[in-house]
């Protein structure tokens, strides 16, 4: 006998939130029954684009008129804590788009809720469940490079959108532009980097190429070590062209490069690669599915139908996300104090 779909409820329908609804719409497990869009022209788009959702201005209309299983949050990223409390609150589980929350204290509090009232809460890495990136973390589980001991993440890439309301080019509402994409390499590294344990210090340099704008960094990198000597580098600018993505590993024994390369973030397109060298031969991996976030979004909507059925984890938890937003927060301190800082102190690690 089939069983029901996964009731979705979608919050915020721009760049980014049109593509999840796509994703929702797309799986047959799943069903997306409402969509929040707070504009006209938004809400006429999500009306338009998905005609069986019913489509509300308000996220506290959404929960009282609708019954749900997972609320889907891909809204500016200051409006995270309230949608995401609001829709526990109501009983939902969440795949809350990162960073999960613009300070670790928020952060913090949205897992204590997910805990209290028994509730999944997924964070948006997407890049976790790539057919590339996971592939690399797979090869490290193997064993084939040996124990990790360097991750290097680095995008070259053509400046970010504005956003709905211009909102990514705010601080106060986007809280970081490291909260924005190097996030998702703190996380990729640090998920890379797991068998070393939790990393103690971090130092980071960033440079704005707009004078209005001193602390939105087009160019910034960061490194960080673990006990055992083990340390990542992160490095992104966005004062470049199209979207070049690298990661390179080494281990005791060997080592991974891999690159993707589109003319967009969002192309169907993309090339890309992954080489492995396990001290001995190299050989080139080759993949039955694409890579890149569109792909990796799917993917992300088929493991929170999972997880909302309780058969799955999410791929990256409220912990990890507070470690991905915890790291980039920890990055544009160390930028202020121009100095290396213990990552304990940020993370009460
Ligand atoms: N995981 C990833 O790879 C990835 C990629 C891109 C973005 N993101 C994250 O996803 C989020 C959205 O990014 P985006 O690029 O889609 O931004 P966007 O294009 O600006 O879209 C945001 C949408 O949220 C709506 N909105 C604003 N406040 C709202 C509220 N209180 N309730 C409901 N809807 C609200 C806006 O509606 P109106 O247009 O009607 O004003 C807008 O359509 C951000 O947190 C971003 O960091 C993640």
């Amino acid at each position: 006998m089939s069983r029901p779909p996964v009731r979705f409820g979608l919050v915020g329908f721009g760049a980014w939130g049109q593509l999840h609804a796509q994703s929702i719409a797309a799986n047959p497990e799943a069903q997306l029954v409402a969509i929040v869009a707070p504009s006209v022209a938004s809400r006429e788009a999500a009306a338009k684009a998905h005609p069986d959702a019913c489509v509300y201005s308000d996220h506290r209309q959404m929960l009282a008129g609708t019954k749900l299983d997972l609320v889907d949050i891909v809204t500016p990223s200051h409006t995270h804590l309230e949608i995401a409390t609001d829709a526990l609150n109501a009983g939902c589980h969440l795949l809350l788009e990162k960073p999960m929350a613009i300070r670790v204290e928020d952060c913090r509090a949205l897992i204590a809720l997910a805990v209290r009232r028994g509730r999944q809460l997924a964070v948006g890495h997407e890049l976790r469940l790539s057919a590339q990136w996971g592939e690399i973390k797979r090869i490290i589980e193997r064993g084939t490079i040996g124990e990790p001991h360097y991750v290097l993440v680095e995008l070259s890439r053509k400046p970010y959108r504005p956003g709905a309301a211009g909102w990514r080019y705010d601080q106060q509402r986007v809280g970081s532009w490291v909260l924005e994409e190097p996030i998702h390499f703190f996380d990729l590294a640090r998920w890379y980097l797991e068998p070393a344990g939790d990393p103690v210090e971090l130092f980071a340099y960033g440079k704005s190429r707009a004078a209005q704008r001193p602390d939105l960094f087009d160019n910034f990198s960061a490194m960080f070590r673990y006990q055992n000597g083990a340390y990542a580098v992160v490095s992104q600018t966005l004062a470049a062209f199209e979207h070049h993505q690298t990661v390179k590993v080494a281990g005791s024994k060997g080592a991974v490069w891999a690159g993707w390369s589109g003319a967009l973030d969002r192309t169907l397109q993309p090339s890309f690669f992954l080489r492995v060298f396990d001290g001995e031969k190299l050989e080139e991996v080759q993949f039955e599915k694409q890579s890149g976030e569109v792909f990796e979004l799917r993917e992300e909507i088929a493991r929170c139908v999972r997880m909302a059925r309780g058969e799955a984890a999410p791929a990256a938890s409220g912990h990890d996300g507070l470690w991905s937003a915890g790291l980039c927060l920890l990055a544009e301190e160390s930028i202020r104090q121009k100095r290396p800082l213990p990552v304990g102190e940020m993370l009460g690690g």
